[in-house]
């Protein structure tokens, strides 16, 4: 079985609630995205806007995304994207973050949108150039310091 077809997302449930905790970015990254226990509190408190899921290869766990869906925002920026985005230290540069995002556009299309968003922190070590790679373009709009970056789902 190659790579790619051994990857897939799965929900969060009692049998690998654990181990989505367990999740560490490596220290010098932990300033650009929250701790994956966090994200899923967030998550329980809104369920109705929260995507979240788990990165598995075959029955590893090597990391987390969070789509957040929530059309009726007032602000644009907060309708359908990337919300969390974690692959854990000692699995990033296979290919995983980017399966990650493409799932979440994946859902975003289902859903019938034609944009998505992400923000991320700007620096040295952060996620900005892989999400450029991904096809992500500066909106010019900036929120509490983090760039707005969206992508064309046409
Ligand atoms: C950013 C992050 C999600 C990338 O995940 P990953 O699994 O390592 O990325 P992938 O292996 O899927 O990389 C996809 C492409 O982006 C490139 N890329 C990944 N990280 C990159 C970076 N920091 N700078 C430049 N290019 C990068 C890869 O080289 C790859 O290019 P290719 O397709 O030409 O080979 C991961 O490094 C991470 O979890 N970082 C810490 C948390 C974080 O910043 N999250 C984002 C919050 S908004």
């Amino acid at each position: 079985m190659n790579q790619m077809s051994r990857m897939r997302l799965v929900e969060i449930g009692p049998d690998n609630v654990r181990a989505a905790c367990r999740i560490a970015v490596a220290p010098e990254q932990e300033q650009f995205v929250a701790p994956v226990a966090f994200s899923l509190a967030e998550a329980y408190a809104r369920p109705n806007v929260a995507w979240p899921r788990l990165v598995y290869d075959g029955d590893e766990v090597v990391g987390f995304v969070m789509g957040a869906f929530d059309p009726d925002s007032p602000v644009p920026m907060f309708r359908c994207g990337v919300w969390r985005l974690n692959i854990a230290a000692d699995r990033q540069g296979r290919g995983y973050g980017r399966f990650a995002v493409d799932g979440v556009l994946a859902e975003a299309r289902r859903r019938g949108n034609s944009r998505a968003t992400v923000l991320w922190v700007p620096g040295e070590g952060g996620p900005e150039d892989f999400y450029l790679k991904l096809g992500f373009r500066p909106t010019g709009e900036e929120l509490d310091g983090q760039v707005v970056g969206a992508i064309d789902l046409g």
